[in-house]
Parts: structure tokens; C-alpha cells; sequence
């Protein structure tokens, strides 16, 4: 029996930082932090755990720290020994109030899903200013016994089900230190030092191995981590075998859309482009025109829409540039906006759909993105901004086999229904999908990014 992060430190509480607390590697990396940070900085503390050595060392050089721990009796113990506002929260839903100069998360991002945890690389990137600092501290997966291990091939991620820590089995995610390296600079992140590797051996009788343990201290570098994963591609890759996507399907279940799609009928004259069935589900399609057709000729006057929404509509447009000129021409200049949806960096549909169609593999989101923002700014509408907007498919499947087939054959039928290979995608990712739900159980993330175009002032 598994038990989860928070039941795990929870019942730890104060004995963890009698094991683990006095690690002078970690206290020399942290003391090292201090050095790079401006006097006063405001620091976020992630899985801040007791305070201690982490924020301790950082508030006695002066700086703010916030610290969030999914575990009240961690925080109870932060806020009663170390300067700095603690608070109970799941960095996974995590909203910070502002950015800041730089966050840390030193041995907390074990118990968490592959597609999780590289989304929360991208949030971290999200949530320092640029030029800002991240130090994470964690175990690389070259020092485990491979023979308790998975290889995830579609996150190139090491996990280990049931793994026996402190007394208790959990379920762990581990990258290489390579691996790391690149994650972090596809969320935006250049290394900032030399990575320091480390054997540590906690505190008390019962540890006779030591773990080994892998510090990383990177500066933000990029200035919009949701167009990543960085470097991004110089062309985007062609995609005639893409057709008539239908990411909309009855499986997706997004609260950010419906909020989004319930805010855009009042009152606006609004034009959304896709299958009208494809956006149905979000209701009260009455007063929306829905055009099928191809982007690149619209058929209608000249800015005659204040709202344009383009859900996934450039995955399958050879030509960007005109269909971007198009949804321009027919959007009118006074109070309107042009909305673009397409996958977040890390969407657990494509890095899937990806990892098992190598050929033809979908086009890098984030690029699609960055080119529209251009071609948009370039015809006058500069003002954009972008967010995030979770969504998932949901498989209530009670048999793990069809629910593996049912999930296999639904993503491969979005993007996937004329490649060559089609039934060995479908073979594959229904193979794939498995190892996915032991984690994840009933459901496989669609995250997109929201990119939103107003007139330039
Ligand atoms: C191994 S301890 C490390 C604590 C501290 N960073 C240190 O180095 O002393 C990991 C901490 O991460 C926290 N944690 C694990 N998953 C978390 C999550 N999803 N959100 C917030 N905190 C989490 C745990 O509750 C625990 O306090």
C-alpha cells in the first residue's frame, strides 16, 4: 500500500528534519544561492518542508520567504522556527500572488506524476521574473537499482512503484542528470553553475545506504516559458496527415473552457472556427457563428466579428500566415479579440501521441503559437497575452484493458486516423497508457495555452 505526499510527511513531521536537516552539501549549496540573489529578494520555497536548512539559511541572509508544503504539520513546524509566511498548499494548484526573484524546491518533487512534474518546471518558470533563480535538489535516476525501476519512455523518466523510504512505500519520479538539465532548459532555464552530485546518509541507525543526491542551480532566461519547450524548432514541421481533428470530444471535461466559452457569448458578435459539434459541449452555441471550412478563405465581410476563437485550428493549416491575415481581416478593430487555443508545453496527449509516432510527429505547440503572435502583432493586434487552460479526457473504464484501448483509440483518432501505422499507434499507446494510469487513473491531460490578441494601443 502506497501512501501520498501529504500522509507521508504528515506523519514525519519533525522526524524527517532529524534525519535530513543537517546535510552540509546542501547547506553549502543553499549558502552558494545567497550569494547570486540581490539583498532582499523575495524567495518561494517549494515542498519548504520544517524550514530547516532550506529557508532558515535564506531568511538569515535577509531575503522574503514564502514557504508552501502540502503537509499542515510541516508548516506548523516551518512557521514556529524560521522567519518567512508559510501556508499549506499542493504546488501542483499552486497560484503565486506575484513573481519572484527566485524559488526553491530541494527534495519535493519525488511523489509526482511524469506530466505533472514537467508542466510544474514550466509553472516554476512562469512564476520567477526573468533573470530570477531556481535551485532544485533531487535524486537522479543513474543511482537507483534499475531492477525496482520503469522506464517511461514517452517523459524519458525512471519510476518507481511502491519505493520503501522512512517506512513507508511510495510512488517516485526520477530523471538522470542530463535529463534534468534539458527540462529545465525547455522551461526556459539556462544552468547557472556546475551541478553538484552528492552521497548523503540521513541521521540514525536505521540508514545504513546513503542516497544520492544531484543540487541545480539555473536562472530564467526566456521570457514566455508557455511557448516552450525550448530551443524551439526553426521550421514548423509539415502535417498533411493531420486531418479534421476533433479535440473536443465528448471525453473532454475542462472547467477554465466552459468559464471561457460562457464569457464569450454575452453580447459579442463572436466567430469560432471548428466543427460546430466539436464545441457544442460547451452549450449555448445560439448566437456564435460557426465556420468548418478552411481558415485561410473566410467567407465573410470585413471586421464584422468582435471575437474570434481558433480552438486547435493550426495544426492542420499549411498556410499560418493567411489564415492569421483572414481572421484579421474579419475582426473589427474597436474592443475586439482574437483567442488561439493549442497544447500547453508537456499536454500529456501529444507528448503521448508523440512518443509513439515519431513520424509525423504533431507540430510543436509553443511554435504555432509564437508565429501567430507575431503575424497578429505585425497586423496591428500587439496587445496579447497568454494562460493557461486545464482540461483532461476522462476514462471511467472500470477494466484497465479497455480503458488502455478506449484512451489508445481515442487520441490516436484525433490526430492520428490517416498515418500510414495507425493500428500500431494505436497498439503502442495502448501499451504506453498502462504504465500512465497506475498514476493518473482515469484520466489523460489536454492542458492548452490560451493566447489572446486585442488591438495594439
Ligand atoms: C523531503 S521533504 C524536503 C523538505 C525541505 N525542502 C528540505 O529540504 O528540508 C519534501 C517536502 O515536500 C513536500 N511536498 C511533497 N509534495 C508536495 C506537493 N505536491 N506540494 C507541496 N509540497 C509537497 C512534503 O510535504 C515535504 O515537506
Amino acid at each position: 500500500m502506497t501512501v501520498d505526499p501529504e500522509t507521508l510527511f504528515n506523519d514525519l513531521a519533525a522526524g524527517y528534519e532529524v534525519a535530513f536537516a543537517n546535510n552540509p552539501t546542501l547547506r553549502t549549496f543553499v549558502h552558494r544561492i545567497v550569494t547570486v540573489l540581490p539583498p532582499k529578494s523575495q524567495l518561494l520555497d517549494i515542498g519548504c518542508g520544517t524550514g530547516k536548512p532550506v529557508a532558515e539559511i535564506l531568511a538569515g541572509a535577509g531575503h522574503d520567504v514564502h514557504g508552501i508544503d502540502i503537509s499542515a504539520a510541516m508548516v506548523k513546524i516551518a512557521q514556529s522556527q524560521v522567519p518567512g509566511t508559510y501556508e499549506v498548499a499542493d504546488m501542483k494548484t499552486f497560484s503565486p500572488p506575484k513573481l519572484y526573484d527566485g524559488a526553491c524546491a530541494i527534495l519535493s518533487l519525488f511523489q509526482l506524476t511524469p506530466g505533472e512534474l514537467y508542466s510544474l518546471v514550466f509553472k516554476f518558470s512562469e512564476w520567477i521574473k526573468v533573470g530570477g533563480y531556481l535551485a532544485i535538489g533531487v535524486t537522479p535516476s543513474t543511482s537507483l537499482q534499475t531492477e525496482k525501476c520503469s522506464y517511461d519512455p514517452t517523459w524519458d523518466c525512471v519510476r518507481v512503484i511502491g519505493k520503501l523510504w522512512m517506512g513507508n512505500y511510495t510512488n517516485e519520479l526520477f530523471y538522470s542528470e542530463d535529463g534534468w538539465c534539458r527540462l529545465l532548459q525547455s522551461a526556459g532555464f539556462v544552468i547557472e553553475s556546475e551541478p553538484v552530485n552528492d552521497l548523503f546518509c540521513p541521521a540514525g541507525p536505521q540508514y545504513t545506504d546513503p542516497e544520492a543526491h544531484y543540487y541545480v542551480l539555473a536562472r530564467r532566461v526566456e521570457a514566455e516559458p508557455l511557448l516552450g519547450p525550448y530551443p524551439l524548432p526553426v521550421v514548423l514541421t509539415p502535417t498533411s496527415l493531420i486531418s479534421n481533428m476533433n479535440v473536443f470530444t465528448d471525453r473532454l471535461v475542462s472547467k477554465d473552457l466552459e468559464a471561457l466559452f460562457e464569457g464569450l457569448i454575452d453580447g459579442q458578435k463572436l466567430l469560432a472556427l471548428g466543427q460546430a459539434n466539436d464545441l457544442s459541449c460547451y452549450k449555448r452555441l445560439g448566437n456564435i457563428q460557426v465556420f468548418s471550412g478552411p481558415t485561410e478563405s473566410l467567407p465573410f465581410s470585413v471586421e464584422i466579428f468582435n471575437a474570434v476563437l481558433a480552438p486547435w485550428r493550426f495544426d492542420s493549416t499549411a498556410g499560418l500566415d493567411k489564415a492569421i491575415q483572414e481572421i484579421v481581416r474579419v475582426t473589427n478593430r474597436r474592443d475586439s479579440q482574437i483567442m488561439i487555443l493549442q497544447g500547453a508545453p508537456g499536454n500529456e496527449a501529444v507528448m503521448h501521441l508523440n512518443a509513439v509516432a515519431r513520424s509525423h510527429r504533431i507540430s510543436h505547440q509553443g511554435y504555432i503559437l509564437k508565429i501567430a503572435a507575431q503575424r497578429l502583432e505585425k497586423h496591428g493586434f500587439g496587445d496579447i497575452s497568454l494562460r493557461r487552460i486545464r482540461a483532461h479526457y476522462e476514462f471511467p473504464e472500470k477494466d484497465l484493458a479497455t480503458r488502455c484501448t478506449v484512451a489508445a483509440e481515442l487520441l490516436a483518432d484525433i490526430w492520428h486516423k490517416k498515418h500510414p501505422h495507425y493500428d500500431l499507434i494505436k497498439k503502442t499507446l495502448a501499451s504506453r497508457l498502462r504504465l500512465h494510469f497506475q498514476s493518473h487513473a482515469n484520466s489523460v491531460g489536454n492542458e492548452m495555452v490560451l493566447l489572446v490578441a486585442k488591438p495594439s494601443s
